[in-house]
């Protein structure tokens, strides 16, 4: 497993080019299974959730060629209609084979995602969904297995809103009979790029951004070409590195119009934030302020943005408050803070963090994706060395750090 050892006290500047959307690309992959055309995808990003799901979809029959251009998926010959466990349990978004595999070819076995570090994440409403649509639905040893003769279009609508429940059931509804109407449905921006992303493969989808979409099924899709949106959150993570060490960053081959919680949060600490067409440049010239945030779904402040906005409010001038209200257990960075130093109660889905001067250096433990980034930021505002373990392959961070 990689460890991460960082030089603290350095501020971040420099200009990165921003990757393709990792919850927009994996979705996406799995669109493929839809139709027996080519598929080809431009910007997918280079990382392990990425390659798992390419490793997924082949062991199901699906033919997958790269080339500089794209990457072209070939689901004309799928023989094997099975998500197995040792894939799901590293890669929770395997889930999103469940749609299309089921309204395609009539039968799915999933293996049930189970908890993860931040929460216990069940997947019922991607079930209850299917069922309304038609769907049998069995749990077999861990599996779930699902069977219908063609899916017929429903009226759903989630009781919570459910990113990946809403890009199952849109996938589902796009070769079932009938209408199916999703309400209460996410509006993140990785869901539009899905469904842009469908529409271009011949679906019949409205309202894809709002909290109603309509789908029209339709007999068969075919072949498209997509590039997959800028990753929001990878944006994000580099302009909160930049604020939190005093630095100067330009993110090329970004979006600012899905960014605006953040960016208004940034701008709260004091940063100066220039955006000009793919472009966002932030400059910080003093300590940040402390600022609060509470999660919730799009468009409000992103819980992927959590733990790293209570990095830079470890050592921002004044006290600020974390409200975590997506998952249930989305704090498990703030006892590695504690070890370098910061100040931080916790009291149910709060956390209250009184900014500090300094943090020193120290090693601690990476338990997700973006607490791997909060501690990496942490690192790079404390004095002295921190080494960061078990880290997950993840985002490079190697833009040059001038003192
Ligand atoms: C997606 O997860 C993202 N993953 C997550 O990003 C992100 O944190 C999350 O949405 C919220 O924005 C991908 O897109 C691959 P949810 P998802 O279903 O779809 C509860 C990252 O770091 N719920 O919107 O799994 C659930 O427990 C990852 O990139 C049910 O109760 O999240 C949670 O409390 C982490 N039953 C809430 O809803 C269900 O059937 C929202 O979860 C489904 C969800």
């Amino acid at each position: 497993m990689q460890k991460l050892a960082i030089q603290g006290g350095y501020r971040l500047s420099g200009e990165v080019k921003i990757s393709g959307a990792k919850n927009a690309a994996l979705p996406i992959m799995c669109a493929s299974l839809l139709t027996a055309d080519e598929l080809h995808l431009s910007n997918l990003p280079d990382m392990q959730d990425v390659s798992t799901m390419m490793k997924l979809l082949e062991q199901m029959g699906v033919r997958i060629d790269k080339s500089v251009q794209a990457t072209a998926f070939n689901a004309a010959v799928v023989d094997k209609l099975l998500a197995p466990y040792d894939m799901v349990k590293t890669m929770r978004a395997a889930i999103l084979v469940l749609g299309p595999l089921l309204t395609r070819f009539g039968e799915a076995r999933v293996s049930l995602p189970g908890g993860c570090a931040i929460g216990s994440r069940p997947v019922d409403l991607h079930i209850k969904g299917l069922i309304a649509m038609g769907a049998e639905i069995h749990i077999e040893h861990g599996y779930i297995h699902a069977t219908a003769k063609r899916l017929h279009g429903a009226h759903i609508c989630f009781d919570l809103i459910s990113v990946t429940g809403t890009e199952n059931l849109m996938m589902a509804a796009v070769l079932a009979d009938g209408v199916t109407v999703l309400e209460n449905a996410a509006r993140e921006p990785e869901v539009v790029d899905l469904a842009s992303c469908l529409i271009e493969m011949g679906a019949k989808i409205e309202g894809a951004g709002s909290d109603k979409i309509t789908i029209v099924g339709v007999s068969k899709l075919h072949g498209a070409n997509h590039a997959v949106m800028p990753d929001r959150i990878e944006s994000g993570t580099f302009l909160v590195a930049a604020a939190a060490t005093g630095g100067h960053i330009t993110l090329t081959h970004a979006r600012a119009d899905i960014l605006d919680s953040v960016l208004d949060k940034l701008r709260e600490a004091g940063a100066k934030i220039d955006v000009t067409g793919d472009r966002i440049s932030l400059e910080m010239t003093a300590r940040p302020r402390a600022v609060n945030v509470r999660t919730a779904p799009y468009p409000a402040f992103p819980t992927d943005m959590q733990a790293q906005f209570m990095a830079m409010n470890t050592i921002a001038e004044g006290s600020a408050i974390v409200v975590e209200t997506i998952f249930e257990n989305r704090f498990m960075h703030v006892q590695e803070l504690q070890r370098l130093g910061a100040q931080i109660e916790i009291e149910g889905n709060t956390a209250v963090i009184q900014g500090c001067d300094r943090l020193d250096g120290a090693t601690v433990m990476a338990t997700d994706l973006r607490a791997s980034a909060s501690l990496v930021i942490a690192g790079m505002m404390a004095q002295g060395e921190t080494v960061v373990d078990r880290l997950l392959p993840f985002i490079d961070l190697t833009v040059s750090n001038t003192p």
